[in-house]
């Protein structure tokens, strides 16, 4: 029996590689690099996974040179104007985790009227991490957490795991089940730190834009033939019970 991805994790990497490696612009990288991403959407919808999340843009990005900073903004602007309405008639839910606040007041508005018009289309969510980053998204929960004790909501030995989830960004969505990096890089840069706790990782060294259907099923299958036990066994040796993750 195949495991189930019902979460799809991906960092995104080496638009700008793969623009230098051609001569090009980071630019023309980057947009090469959207284009990869409705494409990935498309196969994984096709291919029965409910939710992807993808780091698009991380808090540490703000530091790039300010027109680099520009040209994503403006890609993340049209994607969000045009594509939206494509992702709409697909049933896709749009979701957005990270510091919406350092967005401009027109972004920031962009996002609330998208998370807005796709609530209710529940079969696919697409999880857009921008301006986010893991240890961030923890502060900012530990801040609520803070005030809503302040305020006498509640009491700091009720915080229980689950309690302490539903302060993150991702409240409510289910963890990932797998995350993607690809570029060669194999460290996970301040990516969904809680939510990983239990994912498989799979690092490629092919470069977003050329991040193909083959790309995603070579990525699944390697999910599929690992063995996810989540601390417990498999089978108990007394053949008591058995306990599967
Ligand atoms: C990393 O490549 C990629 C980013 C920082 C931006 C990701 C953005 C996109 C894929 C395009 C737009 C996305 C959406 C959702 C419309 P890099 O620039 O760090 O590459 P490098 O490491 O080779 O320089």
């Amino acid at each position: 029996m195949h495991k189930k991805l019902n979460h799809l994790g991906i960092i995104m990497d080496g638009n700008g590689r793969w623009a230098t490696a051609r001569g090009l612009s980071r630019t023309e990288g980057h947009k090469a690099g959207a284009k990869t991403v409705t494409r990935v959407l498309e196969a994984c919808q096709k291919r029965g996974i409910h939710y992807v999340t993808l780091y698009a843009f991380s808090t540490e990005n703000w530091k790039r040179p300010a027109a680099e900073v520009a040209v994503l903004m403006d890609l993340f602007k049209s994607y969000l104007d045009k594509d939206v309405a494509e992702l709409q008639k697909k049933d896709i839910r749009i979701h957005f985790i990270g510091d919406r606040t350092r967005f401009t007041a027109e972004i920031q508005r962009q996002m609330k009227r998208i998370e807005e018009a796709t609530r209710g289309d529940e079969t696919y969510h697409l999880i857009l991490a921008l301006s986010y980053s893991g240890r961030d998204e923890l502060v900012r929960a530990m801040r609520r957490f803070g005030k809503d004790v302040q305020s006498g909501l509640r009491n700091p030995d009720d915080l229980t795991e689950e309690a302490a989830a539903s302060y993150l960004d991702t409240a409510g969505l289910p963890d990932p089940d797998l995350i993607v990096r690809t570029s060669g890089e194999q460290r996970l840069s301040n990516f969904l730190l809680w939510q990983m706790a239990y994912a498989e990782l799979y690092f490629t060294p092919v470069l977003w834009p050329d991040f193909s259907e083959s790309d995603l099923d070579a990525a699944i299958d390697s999910f599929q033939k690992r063995e996810r036990r989540f601390g417990t066994v498999t089978e108990s040796p007394f053949k008591t019970e058995t306990t599967v993750s």
